[in-house]
């Protein structure tokens, strides 16, 4: 078992009856949505699941996870998802697939966000990892200069040689800071710019952080508010 599989099992353990469970994206957050899929199918486990990404949707209906949508749903348990880089207070960057809005929209209507990832992605400090920023295709070369003035440089994600469109029709801009050291500060200045959709920093939204290591070992911490 990898680190990242490890960590995704131990999360999949947290998850009860009647659940309502948010399913991340990423190369992580796959191997949850697997151990989900398996639990459904040896255990019985009854849930009900929202998807951050067609990906993870098409993933977890193949597994016969029942899928729903907002309309259907109050609010979410428990969502089991990965990240870019985690810091010291549980700050995160996310989007490195491209989900970081639908993936940002289900944590903040989730009671409890439980954050898996392999040891490589605990930092110091947030940025070395260039900062997804989901931004609207209409006048995006304005918002990007605007970005760029918050001191990055901004890089339009292209997918072979083409710009890469998110799940929701807009463009993704990599911002590389190198290394934030107000990530509050800058989160709120991002999204006070016209054209952004969300950026892909999530401040204090983690309540517990698993951490998977090469041996399968994992390392479980939980913010207490
Ligand atoms: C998807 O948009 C991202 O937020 C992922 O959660 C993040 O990139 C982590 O992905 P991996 O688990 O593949 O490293």
């Amino acid at each position: 078992m990898n680190s990242k599989q490890a960590a995704a099992e131990k999360a999949v353990s947290f998850i009860q009856n009647d659940m309502i469970v948010g399913l991340g994206t990423g190369s992580t957050a796959y191997w949850a949505i697997e151990g989900i899929g398996r639990r459904i199918k040896e255990e019985g486990l009854r849930i009900k699941a929202i998807a951050t990404s067609k990906r993870s949707e098409e993933q977890a209906r193949g597994l016969q996870i029942p899928i729903f949508s907002f309309a259907e749903i109050d609010s979410i348990d428990v969502t089991i998802d990965g990240a870019d880089e985690v810091d010291s207070n549980m700050n995160l960057i996310k989007g490195g697939g491209g989900a970081l809005l639908r993936e940002k929209i289900v944590a903040s209507n989730t009671t409890q966000l439980i954050i898996v990832v392999d040891e490589n992605k605990r930092v110091q400090w947030l940025g070395k990892f260039p900062l997804p920023v989901e931004v609207a295709i209409f006048g995006w070369e304005k918002t990007c200069k605007k970005l760029e003035a918050l001191g990055c440089i901004p890089r339009l994600r292209t997918t072979e040689n083409q710009p890469y469109i998110t799940d929701n029709g807009n463009y993704i801009i990599d911002c590389d800071f190198k290394e934030i050291k107000q990530p509050q500060v800058l989160h709120e200045k991002m999204n006070a710019i016209v054209g952004v959709m969300e950026n892909g920093l999530f401040i204090g939204m983690t309540k517990k952080l698993i951490v998977g290591y090469e041996n399968g070992e994992t390392r479980t911490s939980d913010w207490n508010d």
